[in-house]
């Protein structure tokens, strides 16, 4: 039996993490902290809230004295931290907090582990990390070896975090992993973030805004493969170890939006061309094989699959979606304390 701390587990990615590993591990516990920013969702976690083997916490990474209480009451075996500022595009219009969550908060929860010790903490990072590759060189990918080299406040505050997470292993011999993921798409994702937005907007017939020319490519991952693969590195992976994950799923931008368009039954004159990111980066593409050899990681998905799963989600759970566009998930906390 061993005590999780999940960090951010309102998001996206950490929701759907908690989903499958409550119920794969009904004799380890899961806490599960989170600020409860714009980003995190009460509703999201509803499936697991009643399970004994879970907690909500409702607290910032970034307070010092409340995530070290936590820590002295709880004895963590595992911290996972997902908590993060996660939308390039915010962090283009408002780089503070991205910083201050980012990289001090995750100061903050190695303090704590350093102070009340811990069998392994995981940074949850991502392959925004390396930058971006050339359009016309398909024979390149990231490897954990490939140079940091960021273009967002974003990528830069989560590459400074990683900076720091192995400074904390080698000067302190902090046990640390990290799994540096390409673009998630599934279940519960915010809809800011392309696949749900263009979802969306399909739906309602309503205008789909592509950056530029839509040929900048994605590496996409079903977000059920993200999380097996976390949960792998954090069991049998080693320490100091960083480990890419993704499935060969290349695809331009437009080739998405003309997926979600032809599942729907939409016109491809929906297509609205809009001002381009700044600094927007090219290509992203994961080189698996380290995760895939050391681990036996192999994804369940391909984008597919995925995608059809995806789209079903989004037509099916017009609550969650509702209450979201609405603000009304924000009240949440309100209705229930
Ligand atoms: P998300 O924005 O959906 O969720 C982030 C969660 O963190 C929210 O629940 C939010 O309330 C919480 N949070 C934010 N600031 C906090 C703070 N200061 N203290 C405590 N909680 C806080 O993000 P996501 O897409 O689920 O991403 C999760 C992690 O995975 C991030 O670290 C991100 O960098 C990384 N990642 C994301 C992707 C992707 O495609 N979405 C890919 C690779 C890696
Ligand atoms: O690669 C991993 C990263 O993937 C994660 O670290 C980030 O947290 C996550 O947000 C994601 O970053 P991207 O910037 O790649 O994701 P986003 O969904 O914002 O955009 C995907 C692509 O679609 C990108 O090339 C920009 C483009 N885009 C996005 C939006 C929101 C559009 O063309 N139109 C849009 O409206």
């Amino acid at each position: 039996m061993a005590k999780f701390l999940v960090t951010g587990g309102a998001g996206f990615i950490g929701g759907n993490f908690l989903h499958i590993m409550v119920n794969r591990y009904p004799n380890d516990e899961y806490v599960c902290l989170d600020a409860l920013t714009y980003a995190g969702n009460m509703e999201t976690l509803e499936p697991i809230l009643n399970k004994p083997n879970f907690k909500f916490v409702h607290e910032n990474i970034c307070n010092r004295e409340g995530v070290f209480k936590l820590f002295e009451k709880e004895h963590f075996d595992y911290v996972i931290n997902f908590a993060a500022e996660s939308h390039v595009d915010r962090s283009i219009e408002d780089p503070e907090i991205f910083l201050r969550t980012n990289i001090l908060g995750t100061a903050v929860l190695m303090d704590a582990c350093r102070k009340y010790g811990i069998k392994r903490f995981h940074q949850v990072s991502t392959d925004e990390v390396y930058g971006d590759l050339p359009l016309d060189r398909k024979d390149l990918f990231f490897t954990e070896s490939t140079p940091l080299h960021t273009s967002s406040p974003y990528s830069a505050s989560k590459a400074s975090a990683d900076l720091l997470v192995l400074a904390y292993h080698r000067t302190f011999k902090l046990p640390v992993t990290i799994s540096r993921c390409s673009n998630n798409y599934g279940p519960y994702q915010f809809p800011e973030k392309l696949i749900p937005l263009m979802i969306q907007k399909a739906s309602r017939d309503e205008a789909l805004p592509v950056y530029g020319n839509g040929s900048n490519v994605r590496d996409w991952l079903y977000v059920g493969d993200h999380c097996n693969a976390i949960d792998l590195i954090v069991r049998n992976g080693k320490d100091g170890e960083v480990y890419n994950v993704g499935g060969h799923n290349e695809k331009t931008n437009l080739e998405v939006v003309k997926t979600i368009l032809s599942a729907l039954n939409k016109p491809e004159t929906l297509i609205n061309y809009v001002k381009d990111r700044p600094g927007h980066d090219l290509r992203y593409a994961i080189d698996p094989k380290k995760i895939e050899t050391e681990l036996g990681w192999k994804p369940e998905h391909n984008f597919k699959t995925g995608i059809a799963a995806t789209i079903k989600w989004n037509l099916e759970n017009t609550k969650w979606l509702h209450n979201v566009e609405s603000g009304e998930y924000m009240n949440w906390m309100k209705k229930h304390y």
